[in-house]
This record gives structure tokens, sequence and C-alpha cells, in this order.
């Protein structure tokens, strides 16, 4: 099948109920703690953050999802419609497309056309790397003018996908070159299947520093991965159906990657749907989200515009809540984490940034 038919199917599937979930994000563990009395206006509220050395208006990224065939070009500039006039961030999807077929790049460079102000995100797959020159790596960014280069992870989809690439050896030293090579920042993102602390302990030691959790919770690619399957006319195993609830959730995995540095950038993704999860994330450690499916979809059936309004306004009541007047302020509001969540952050030992996070299950990590 080729690469514009694959990107196709994943934006039909994407959109359906199945392809979310079945593991939760965990956030609904953490429990942000509530103030009656907060000393604040909700006018004097401020969600503005500064990412990519860019200001924006709020710590929104749209996640990097499409480009590559007809439909994408429409999405993306649509995306970045949106993007440019809430002044928040945007990938765009794998750029693996226009390498093999260079006519493509209209479908990504439109996203730099129409949001000139914004920091845009340019994207690869781990897997592809090796396959791939420098200079052709390098012009991932240049031709679209991006703000820095997204490289995926994205192993449990490339070894459930019929046409996967299943060769991930060496692929730190790569990474490690293009450190180097590249002027803008790499950062690190997985897809729905979470970053461990282990994993952003060894990138960080080869100079990254911009970390995207991707968690469990969200968008499922093992599962859109046997749907195409599924609905192919080849009658492949679904040897990948345990590997649907594989996954580090993503309130856990923001706590994985925080634990290794205060310095890195995370960024809380994987299920974010509302302002209150955009909350939760910060204040277990994000520094900015990313949200990809509910943008496509807003996108698609209409109303990108009312959904990024309703975002900001749930983060600013969530702010106004806790007496939060800015984002940094947010890092730090109380909040109490139970259950599974509180566990894995027990059992793993993760120090949290957030100097009042009250853990249930340990007096102290
Ligand atoms: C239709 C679609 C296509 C995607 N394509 C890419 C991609 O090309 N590269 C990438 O890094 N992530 C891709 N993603 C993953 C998202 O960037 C994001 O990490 C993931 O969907 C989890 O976020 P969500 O739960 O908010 O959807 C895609 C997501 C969707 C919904």
């Amino acid at each position: 099948m080729s690469i514009e038919n694959r990107k196709q199917d994943h934006i039909e599937l994407a959109l359906l109920p199945q392809s979310q979930g079945p593991l939760t994000t965990l956030f609904e563990d953490a429990v942000i703690v509530h103030n009656a009395l907060p000393n604040i206006s909700y006018e004097k509220i401020d969600t503005s953050t500064t990412f990519l050395g860019f200001k924006l208006s709020a710590p929104i990224i749209i996640s990097g999802m499409t480009g590559g065939t007809e439909k994408a070009y429409e999405l993306n500039k649509k995306l970045a419609q949106v993007a440019e006039e809430f002044r928040i961030a945007l990938g765009v999807g794998s750029q693996r497309a226009m390498i093999e077929n260079p006519s493509l790049i209209n479908t990504y460079r439109v996203v730099r056309e129409t949001a000139p102000s914004i920091p845009i995100i340019s994207n690869i797959g781990f897997a592809q790397l090796k396959k791939l020159s420098m200079e052709q790596v390098e012009s991932l960014v240049t031709s679209i003018e991006a703000n820095a280069l997204a490289i995926h992870l994205n192993a449990a989809q490339e070894l459930v996908q019929l046409e996967g690439d299943k060769d991930f050896e060496d692929v730190v030293s790569v990474i490690e070159k293009l450190t180097h090579r590249l002027s803008v920042p790499i950062i690190i993102k997985e897809v729905g299947n979470g970053l461990s602390k282990e994993v952003v302990e060894t990138l960080y030691a080869i100079g990254i520093r911009v970390f995207d959790v991707a968690g469990a919770g969200g968008t499922n690619w093992v599962r859109i991965e046997l749907m195409r399957i599924a609905k192919s006319d080849k009658k492949a195993s679904l040897y990948g159906e345990p590997f649907v609830t594989w996954g580090i959730p993503t309130a856990a995995s923001i706590c994985e990657a925080r634990a290794v540095a205060n310095e890195i950038i995370v960024i809380g993704s994987g299920g974010i749907r509302t302002g209150v999860d955009v909350a939760k994330a910060i204040a277990l450690g994000a520094d900015i989200v990313g949200i990809a499916q509910p943008f496509l979809r807003s996108i698609i059936v209409g109303g990108g515009r009312e959904y990024v309004s309703s975002l900001l306004a749930q983060l600013k009541v969530v702010m106004a809540l806790t007496g939060a007047r800015s984002v940094m302020e947010l890092q730090n509001v109380p909040i109490v984490i139970m259950g599974r969540l509180a566990q894995w952050i027990c059992a793993r030992k993760l120090r949290l940034r957030n100097t009042r996070a009250y853990i249930h299950c340990c007096s102290n990590v």
C-alpha cells in the first residue's frame, strides 16, 4: 500500500471511537485541590508561555498529524489557520512522503505560508532516519522553515503494522549526529505509548532537551493498525491484539520524563482532551501540552476555533479555581495523586517538580 493510502486510512480510522484508549491517561488519579477562596481576577489570568523562542497565547501544540496527500494540504491549511489565529504551536505529520515524492512539499509548506508567526515543528519517524542522509533530514526542516524537528519513536506501531519498519538498531547515534548538524532543536516524541525515564535519560545524555511524551490513553496506534489489517483483504495475523493495552499512561509518562531533569522541556500529550487535562499535565510536570485527534476531528466536522476557545476557557477556569495567575504558578498548585498513578510514581521513585504534590501511597518521594 502506498504511503498516501496509508495516511488516508490513518485519518479516517483515527476519527472512530475505537481508536481511543482503552488504557486511560491516569489523569483521573490526579486531583487538583480546589481553592474556594482564590484571590484572583479571572480577567487578569495570563495563560501565555514561551516555546522555541515564540510567545504563545497558551501552552498548547497541535501535535503532528498530516501531510503528503491532497486532503492533507487542506487539513494542514485549516490547522495552521487555527494555530495562527490563537497563537499556539503546530506540528506537521511525518515528512517521509515528501522525501519520496518532492512534489508533495506544498502539502507541508502550506502551514508556514498560512501561519508565519508561530512555531512549526517538522516530523520524521526514528525507523526511517537511518535510510536518510543528513542533507535529507536537514531539508525536512528548511523546506517548511520549521523551528524544531520532532523525531517520533513509534516502535509499537511499526511492529504491528504489516508494512512497518522493524529495524531500530543504532538510531541513537544517528540522532546524536543530527544534534550537531541541525540548526534547530530536536524534539523526541512518542505517538501514544509514552516515554520512560530510561529513554529520556539516554537521549538527554546525547544533548536532547525537549521531550513529547505522547503517552497511552488517547489515540491508540496499535489499535489503528489492527483495524487497517482487519479491513484489508490479506488474511494477516492479528498478533498485535495484546499490545492494544501496551504503554505508559500519559500522566505517568509526564512524571517519568520530568524526573530526569528540571531543565528539560516536557510536552505532555496523549489523550489530552480538555483544559482540565492541560492543567493537570502542567501540575504533574509538563511545560506545554500536545493535542492531536480532537483537532483533527474539529477541523473535519467543523468547529476548530470553538474547540480551542473552550480549551482556553477551561484552562483559565482551573487557574481561577486554584488561584494560579500564570502557567508558572500552575506548575505548583496543590495536587493529590492517588490510585495507580501514585503507585507508579512510588514504585519508580520519581521525583516530582511540583513541591505541592501529595502522593497517597508514600510520605515522600
Ligand atoms: C491522524 C493522525 C496522524 C498522525 N500522524 C503522526 C505523524 O505522522 N507523526 C507523529 O509524530 N505523530 C503522528 N500522530 C500522533 C500524534 O501526533 C499524537 O502523538 C498522538 O495521536 C497522541 O495524541 P492524541 O491522543 O491527542 O491524539 C498522528 C495522529 C493522528 C490522529
